[in-house]
């Protein structure tokens, strides 16, 4: 059964809230397991870190009226897919794609939707490899397949969207073009060093593979 399906008795406000924290430990306690079996079988870490939020009442209300909605628990589940939200902070651009199709292959999670932003940036400048996921949820009597969406990017990426949501608070999405050129500007910068860093990257792991050959 899917959230949107959820029957009379049991949608409350409390219980919505509850399968949804569920959610969001399932989902991170999957990734923490795929980060340690990769280090485990590649001696590194894709994953630098993890960071996991419930929406909060009004933020969700506020989505809901952005989207012309009624806030009902009803609209809510149907409507607002980032309740449960992950984000997945990687260090080379390289281990999104990597951590994407790892998590594509958990049999246990359905992926409902995925839009690529590393590919085809926003207006904005915003990048990020973003993945529409529900986990089944077992309770007592009945099993739930509950949203949670799933944020992919590198630390230069994460260090972007944070200040630009920053700075797009202050202007209430109003900020004069030079500002939103800058931030445009910026984001390339950002986008340059991720190439650059997994260059570097590549050279070192070459550098290193040739000097364990001539050891031998
Ligand atoms: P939202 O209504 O904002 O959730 O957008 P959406 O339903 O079209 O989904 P989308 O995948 O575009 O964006 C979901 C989330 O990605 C947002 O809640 C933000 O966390 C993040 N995001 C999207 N665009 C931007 C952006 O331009 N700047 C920043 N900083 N974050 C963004
Ligand atoms: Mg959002």
């Amino acid at each position: 059964m899917d959230i949107e399906e959820l029957k009379e008795g049991i949608d409350s406000w409390e219980t919505v809230m509850f399968l949804y924290r569920s959610a969001l430990r399932e989902v991170s306690t999957k990734l923490d397991i795929l980060n340690d079996e990769f280090i485990q079988i590649n001696n590194y870490n894709p994953i630098e870190y993890i960071k996991s939020r419930v929406k909060t009442p009004e933020s969700i209300v506020k989505k809901l009226k952005r989207q012309g909605h009624e806030d009902s628990i009803e609209n809510m589940v149907k409507y607002v897919n980032d309740i449960a939200g992950v984000r997945v902070v990687c260090s080379f651009t390289s281990d999104i794609y990597r951590m994407a199709e790892m998590i594509g292959k958990q049999n246990d999670l359905t992926v409902v939707s995925v839009k690529d932003y590393i590919k085809h940036p926003k207006e904005s400048g915003y990048k990020s490899f973003h993945m529409l996921v529900t986990v089944p949820i077992f309770l007592g009597d009945q099993v739930v397949n509950t949203k949670v969406e799933i944020q992919i990017r590198t630390i230069a990426m994460d260090f972007w969207a944070s200040l630009e949501h920053k700075i797009y608070y202050k202007f209430e999405g109003n900020a004069p073009e030079y500002i939103s050129r800058d931030l445009r500007a910026c984001a390339s910068i950002v986008s340059d060093l991720d190439a650059k860093m997994l260059q570097l990257n590549e050279a070192i792991l070459e550098a290193k593979a040739q000097q364990e050959e001539e050891k031998e």
